[in-house]
């Protein structure tokens, strides 16, 4: 089976107590892993049209790059823990309403700008629902990141139903996921701790490159002299 992704064996291994059969938790489990892997597929098609799209009217493409990914039950479980839901392996429907990055997308854009030139286009679409938004990018998260964050709700057409799915986008230029990534990564080697002084060189590098990406995006529209025709959405 193609979509499938958890495993119910598997699943009772880590987290004892659930109340109905194996089949039935495969059942469940195997109905995230299509739906979500499926609003995946859907919006990662749709970014690519976009993307090609505008290449065909300005010889351009704002995405770098895309990046997916469905959380792993482990991380769903983990989650469900810090948002109070109580016996959550008796309560997957809560999580499904609850937890909004089962489904992960990350593009990468080119430049500051064309996060907002490619959520703007994306969001006027109108069959995908906004749940919510957080603009990282204005307001940086205190270690510095800067991305801007979104769940939005795509249809999946099933066989006999259609489904709204939240999927977590976050749009971030190519000097902001650098940065993220490389901090990630010092955070996780270091079991999520990062001493003081190590915190604030981090953010001193986040302000640093977010100079950086405002200066290149300054230099790209004297080079290209573009009159704002890639932003202008
Ligand atoms: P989570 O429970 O972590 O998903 O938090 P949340 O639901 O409140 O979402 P938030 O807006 O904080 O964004 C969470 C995601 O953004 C993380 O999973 C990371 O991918 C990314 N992120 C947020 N803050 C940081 C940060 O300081 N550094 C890095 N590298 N990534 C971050
Ligand atoms: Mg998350």
């Amino acid at each position: 089976m193609a979509f499938r992704y958890y495993y119910a064996d598997k699943i009772r291994e880590q987290f004892s107590g659930f109340k109905g059969t194996d089949e039935e938790l495969q059942e469940m489990i195997d109905n995230i892993s299509l739906q979500y892997n499926s609003a995946i597929k859907v919006l990662e098609t749709r970014l690519k049209i976009l993307s090609d799209d505008f290449d065909k009217k300005h010889s351009y493409m704002p995405i770098h790059h895309v990046q997916s990914r469905l959380k792993t039950f482990e991380s769903i479980m983990e989650k469900a823990g810090r948002y109070g839901i109580e016996d959550p392996i008796n309560n997957l429907d809560t999580i499904r309403r609850e937890i909004l990055d089962i489904a992960g997308i990350r593009v990468i854009c080119n430049y500051e700008e064309d996060l907002r030139t490619m959520s703007n286009i994306l969001l006027a679409q109108e069959d995908i629902e906004m749940i919510k938004a957080k603009d990282y990018c204005d307001k940086p998260k205190e270690s510095g990141y800067r991305s801007l964050h979104m769940v939005v709700a795509v249809p999946v057409y099933l066989v006999n139903r259609k489904k709204m799915v939240p999927v977590e986008l976050q749009f971030r230029s190519i000097v902001m996921d650098a940065w993220a990534s490389l901090e990630h990564e010092l955070r996780y080697k270091n079991k999520g701790e990062l001493a003081p002084e190590v915190v604030e060189t981090l953010k001193d590098c986040a302000e640093k490159l977010h100079n950086v990406d405002e200066k290149m995006s300054k230099v790209r529209h004297e080079v290209l002299k573009d009159d704002g025709k890639y932003s202008d959405y």
